[in-house]
This record gives structure tokens, sequence and C-alpha cells, in this order.
């Protein structure tokens, strides 16, 4: 008979277990009173504002919201320094996609920070590295060939990967291509592949992505054959010197603009025929769409080769197939993950396949329905004409609100966060009200939203 390992014992330890148990049952006890929105306390507000002030004075500029945390919240809402509690929509960009403070992913969490280790890395992880690995590959591979996956620390960590991935196999190409007003990350190379100049003020120009033009609904069928031309036009002009197709499923950052599968397929044919790499950055969109990836949601699994994931995972990975499995030393790095961070990804990976949340029939589209329906009743209503084009894909959901304007919508968040909803913006004229909606919102929490943002849009009119 093998040793028992303590580790082993330690994970199935039923103290431990009751113990975890307890102190998540003793935070949820606490965070009941944390379920609306409140008013701050003006008698904190001296020591809420000399604790933001503090972060400016050391980071070099304020935060764009007065927001510092006291690391409590339940489900949306989020209680804050001042003594406030916001609706939060916006979750860190997109990371909390079971609200603040779910049991699960304390749970997990928890069990997770038991490790011997903080910080997982390449060379020598725990069981957590090794389940997030096969987990992904199990789910990724369902409806696509992707393989395998490479764990890192964000969505820019894991483009970077993909690239290099997308380089090597394609060596020499040099050329990537990537649509408008893209968004990649925040490394020199991800600045290069991101359309918007305000986010590489001051950085060389490096000449390597070539452009091409995201759906525009307006123009329809019209608007997918510009952008294969123009992807034509590309290919002949450096025929065997572009490694890579990389696209987001619905465009980020760049305003939450979706594109119907139809206006996919021509260029991923065309990737194939030219043998291009076809990257899917689902940084964004992965476990937000209706399914936990949205080349699902598209029916284009079959042409990805190359797919990154983080945010919602706590961790980023890029899943790849077996063609674009780099040579050794290609890929590395010292951290993979924190234990804690890992585990919760595994947990909230779980709840999101298990728990009811997928499919056409799933939580996610009835959110989406329900939030999109709530927006458009405003617009045709007490808030006519003033939040156009509500849309998006799944969680992610955005509108044109009033002129559109970026000093417009800028003065609108600040609205919102003052009434108690915290929202955020995206795309460049027009700029749009984005909403990272977590996905455990009910309908009465839409009804709330409703009138913050009913109230904040009359104030601004
Ligand atoms: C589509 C996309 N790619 C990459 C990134 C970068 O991810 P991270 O901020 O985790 O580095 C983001 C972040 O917003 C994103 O939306």
């Amino acid at each position: 008979m093998s040793s028992k390992l303590v580790g082993h014992e330690i994970a199935a330890s039923t103290r431990i277990h009751s113990l975890i148990n307890d102190l998540v049952q003793e935070v949820a006890r606490l965070e009941q009173p944390i379920a609306e929105i409140r008013e701050p306390d003006p008698a904190r507000a001296d020591h809420a504002k000399s604790a933001l002030a503090e972060i400016g004075k050391y980071r070099g500029r304020p935060l764009v919201y007065p927001y510092l945390g006291t690391g409590a919240g339940h489900g949306p809402y989020v209680e804050l320094e001042d003594g406030s509690v916001k609706m939060d929509l916006i979750n860190g960009i997109g990371v909390h996609i079971l609200g603040h403070s779910h049991p699960k992913v304390i749970a997990a969490s928890v069990r997770g920070a038991l490790s011997d280790v903080v910080m997982q890395g390449n060379l020598e992880p725990n069981h957590e590295y090794s389940l997030m690995g096969k987990r992904l590959v199990e789910v990724a591979s369902k409806n696509s060939r992707l393989k395998y996956a490479w764990i890192a620390t964000c969505g820019t960590m894991a483009n970077e990967n993909a690239l290099k991935m997308a380089r090597q196999k394609h060596s020499p190409a040099r050329f990537v291509v990537a649509m408008k007003n893209a968004f990649a990350g925040r490394s020199t190379m991800m600045a290069e592949v991101t359309d918007n100049p305000a986010y590489k003020q001051g950085l060389p120009e490096y000449n390597e992505v070539l452009r091409i033009p995201w759906y525009d609904a307006s123009e329809g069928a019209r608007s997918t054959e510009r952008t294969l031309a123009l992807f034509k036009e590309h290919v002949a002009k450096h025929e065997k010197n572009i490694s890579c197709l990389v696209f987001e499923p619905m465009l980020g950052e760049g305003g939450y603009r979706s594109a119907p599968r139809d206006f996919f397929v021509p260029l991923l044919e065309f990737c194939k025929e030219k043998k291009i790499a076809v990257w899917a950055d689902e940084v964004q969109t992965f476990m937000r769409t209706g399914e936990l990836f949205a080349f699902e949601t598209l029916g284009i699994g079959s042409y990805i080769d190359i797919c990154t994931v983080a945010k919602t995972l706590q961790c980023g990975a890029t899943l790849y197939t077996e063609e674009y499995n780099p040579q050794p030393g290609l890929v590395a790095g010292t951290f993979a993950g924190g234990s804690a961070p890992l585990a919760a990804g595994l947990a909230i990976l779980e709840e999101m396949v298990n728990g009811g949340y997928m499919g056409p029939n799933g939580k996610i589209q009835s959110i989406h329905k329900d939030f999109v329906g709530m927006l458009n009743r405003l617009n045709e209503t007490t808030c006519k004409g003033l939040l156009r084009e509500a849309g998006g894909m799944g969680l992610m959901i955005a509108v044109t609100p009033l002129d559109g304007g970026k000093d417009t919508v800028t003065q609108l968040l600040h609205t919102l966060f003052k009434n108690g909803v915290i929202a955020f913006s995206c795309g460049r004229d027009p700029y749009r009200l984005r909403f990272l909606v977590p996905a455990v919102m009910t309908s009465k929490d839409i009804a709330v939203a409703e009138k913050v943002i009913e109230k904040s849009i009359l104030e601004m009119a």
C-alpha cells in the first residue's frame, strides 16, 4: 500500500472543510446588510478622502472613481470605505463574474490559500495548476481542435504567449492582422496590436500590425466583403509574411460591437487557405456570451488554432492545437498564478459550467434579454432617444447614451457612480456606456439598476 501523503490528508480533512464552511458562513452573515445601494456616510468622508489621496500620491495620479473597497460585498453590491454601497456592474473590468463574496469562490480561495506556497509557477506547480490545465483543455476541446493550455498571470501575458506560438510556427513571418479598434493588452507588443492612439502615446511605431475593419451592421454583407477584400490585399502584399489573424469574437474595448458568424467564416476560410494562424482573443468574452467560449456561441470553433482567456478565470491561459505547440524555451515565466486565484478560478469555471448559466435558455441569456430590454424601455419612455443601440453579447452589454461624446460619457459615469451604479465606457465616436453584468444579477437587481440609470440620464439631459 502506498504511504499517506500529508497534502492529501489536508485536502480530505473534514475538520478543515468544516472550518472553511464556518468561515464562509460567518462572512455571509456579516455581509447580509450589503443588499442595497447606500449613500456615503458623511462621518467617514475625511477618512475616505485621505485614503484615496494616498493612492493618488503614490501612483502619480488619482483613481478614475473614488472607489476604495472595504473587502466586503454581496452579489452585485460592494461596500466602499466612504460608507457607501454601490451596485458594481463593471466587476473589476470583468473579473468578478459571480459578483462579490460568492460563497463558493471564497471557500475555494481559502482552500487554495492553505497551500504551502502563495504563487505557483511553471517549474514547481501544485495540483491547482494541473487541474486548471486539464479542465481548460476538456472544455475547450469540446467544440474545437484546441488540445493544450499554457497558464499565465493575465490576459496580456496569455496574448504574448499566443503571438509567440503563432510567430514561431510561421517563422519568419513578421506581420499580424488585427481589427480596427482592437484591444489586446498593455505590453509593448499588445499596445501595438491595440488600435487606440491614447494607449501608446510616445511609443515608437513597430509597423508589424495590418488592420482590417470590424463588421458594420448597417452595411451587412457588404461590410463582410469589404473586410475580406482588404484582408486579401494585405496578404497579396505580404504573402508568407503574416503569422496570424487575431480578433476578439465581439469587439470589446472598441465599443461592444458584435458580428454574425457569416462575417467571420470567409475570413477564417481564407486564413486556412493561406496558412495564417487563427487566434481568438477571448480574454473578455470567456464565460460571458452564453457558452463558455464565444467561438462556440458563434459556431466557429473548428477554425480556431489559438485562443486566449483570462479575467473570469482569475489567471490567464493560452489554448492551442497540436500544430502550435511551441518548442521548449519559447514560453515560460516565474509565475503561473497564485494558489488561491487558481483554486477560485477552477471553482468559478465549475459553477459557470454546472450552475445553469450556459445555453440558449441559461441564466446568461435571460439576464441579457432583461437588461437590454430595460435599456430599450428607458430609451422609448422616460429617457426617449437618450439610450440608443443597446446590445452586445451575453453579460457584455453597452448602449450609446446622450450625444455619445467623450466628456458627456465621462460625466455620466461619475453621475452614475454618485447615484450608486458603477459602469465604464468603451468605444470612441461614439463613446458607449458599458456594463459587465455579473451572472448573479436578478430581476430585482435589474430594476434597481434601471432606476439609477434613469435618474442619472435625466440629471444629465
Ligand atoms: C480582449 C482583451 N484582450 C486582452 C486584455 C488584457 O488582459 P489583462 O488586462 O488581463 O492583461 C483585455 C483586457 O481588458 C481584453 O479585453
